[in-house]
């Protein structure tokens, strides 16, 4: 399939394989790429973490959704989503008005075992372990889930598979 009209946003909690995913999808499909995080970082001329150490979450949050509502005049892209971006009402809205929400999940295990030796990640500085991811995911899920027009789950799954598994759903 070469082509979209429309954008897929990756969602899913950290570690799910968004950036990887995109980096294969965009391949497939012939459209650009967007790392949310790496763009947001760019912009603010400061690491993710450095912004939330300066500036607060809540902060971060606002730069996400401002992002987010960027995207509409890049259409036609695959955007690799914060794993954050769930939480507000009006991202999820923004998102939803662009394309197809693909909602990647993964383990806890899989995710502690992809993360930890990031530190990158400020919601899990001083918390990097299966229990607080796995409790966390529980907190979000709904959301995930609400957000998401098509999920995939990407346990034991190769990149090429989870790809295909897109592609087929989306068309
Ligand atoms: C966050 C996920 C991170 C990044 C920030 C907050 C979250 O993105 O946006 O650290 O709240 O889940 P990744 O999912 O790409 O790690």
């Amino acid at each position: 399939m070469a082509g979209i009209d429309f954008n897929i946003m990756l969602i899913g909690f950290m570690g799910t394989g968004k950036s990887t995913i995109a980096n294969m999808l965009k391949e497939k499909l012939q459209v650009e790429q967007i790392e949310m995080d790496t763009l947001i970082a760019q912009e603010a001329g400061m690491s993710i973490s450095k912004i939330f150490e300066t500036f607060g979450e809540e902060h971060f949050r606002d730069l996400e959704t401002e992002m987010l509502r960027k995207f509409q005049e890049k259409k036609p892209v695959v955007v690799s989503c914060g794993g954050g971006v769930v939480l507000r009402d009006e991202n999820i809205h923004i998102m939803k008005g662009q394309g197809k929400i693909v909602l990647l999940t993964a383990e806890p295990d899989t995710i502690y075992e992809r993360v930890k030796n990031s530190n990158a990640r400020p919601i899990l500085n001083g918390n990097m372990n299966v229990e607080y991811i796995s409790s966390l995911m529980e907190k979000r899920r709904a959301r995930y889930e609400s957000a998401a027009d098509i999920t995939v789950a990407t346990d034991g799954k190769t990149v090429e598979e989870i790809c295909q598994e897109i592609i087929g759903a989306v068309k």
